[in-house]
């Protein structure tokens, strides 16, 4: 039987990351195990720097590059403008708000938003050595973000989304924090509507971004319940069997309204490290 509590589990994720962040910063890359987003190197084309292009990793310090940890490649789904305020939830080694930063310019505004502390250090360590000055990092739980309602103009987030043990609270705070008509483009791990819970736990584990991955029909009725429209989850590249690297774009154009997402019990932690 699975004794896990949401805090616990959210307390090991804490603490792998932070690991992850502590490899990073004495000059390794962010290895704490295999075949997922915890990982170094075996799975080089499915999570991490690999899934940018050399232009981009070209715009990055190399500790940023170690660092990434992500699915995808937000950045390209968000198309930023200059002038736009972008939040970044799960922000990591910041790669994302260094590259967001760039594209909203002078008169925008990067926030990146994290729960652990080695990772924050790295963070701004990375954007300072990029000569990044609109980018700011928050310490925090995506559950409960710490900005004002109709803030941000758009929400990126890569390979994090997975890991909150309380996705409904993530979905209703990136509604609360965009403004009518802001938007969002997350790189995340998405199921097949095929596998249940049980499945896909037993394709991995949770801090490695596996166990804790929402089914597409589930993301997709979470954010209509959180007040989104125009809805698309797309699966990108798969990382286990039924389970993939995917892009979910969605516009807020209400007030945000949760009307339920079916309940993801947090799975066992396998231990990916
Ligand atoms: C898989 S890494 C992805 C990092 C980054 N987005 C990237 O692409 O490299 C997950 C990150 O999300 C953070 N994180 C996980 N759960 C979180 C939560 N509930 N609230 C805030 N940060 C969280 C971790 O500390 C870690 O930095």
């Amino acid at each position: 039987m699975n004794t896990t509590t949401a805090e616990e589990l959210r307390e090991e994720v804490r603490r792998r990351y932070a690991e992850s962040a502590r490899s990073v910063s004495e000059g390794s890359r962010g290895d704490c195990g295999t075949g997922s987003c915890c990982d170094g190197e075996s799975d080089a084309a499915k999570f991490g720097e690999a899934l940018y292009d050399a232009e981009q990793r070209g715009e990055l310090p190399e500790a940023a590059g170690l660092a990434s940890l992500g699915c995808g490649n937000p950045i390209v789904v968000a198309d930023l403008s200059e002038g736009e305020t972008v939040l970044d939830l799960g922000s990591g080694g910041g790669i994302d708000v260094i590259l967001s930063a760039r594209r909203v310019g002078d008169n925008g505004l990067a926030y990146g938003l994290d729960m652990t502390d080695e990772m924050l250090a790295l963070a701004r360590t990375n954007a300072q050595e990029a000569g990044v000055r609109n980018a700011i990092f928050l310490k925090g739980v995506i559950e409960e973000v710490p900005l004002p309602a109709d803030s941000i103009d758009v929400v990126i987030s890569n390979c994090v989304i997975n890991l909150s043990t309380d996705k409904p609270a993530v979905l209703t705070e990136i509604a609360r924090v965009l403004r009518p008509g802001g938007r969002i483009g997350i790189s995340d791990v998405v199921a097949e509507d095929r596998l249940s819970v049980k499945d896909r736990a037993e394709r991995g584990s949770h801090v490695g971004c596996i166990a804790g991955a929402l089914s597409k029909g589930e993301y997709e009725a979470g954010l209509e319940g959180a007040g989104f429209e125009r809805i698309s989850v797309e699966f990108t590249h798969e990382v286990a069997d039924g389970m993939h690297g995917a892009i979910i774009k969605a516009v807020k154009t209400r007030q945000s309204e949760q009307k339920g997402l079916p309940v993801i019990q947090p799975a066992a932690s396998a231990g990916c490290c």
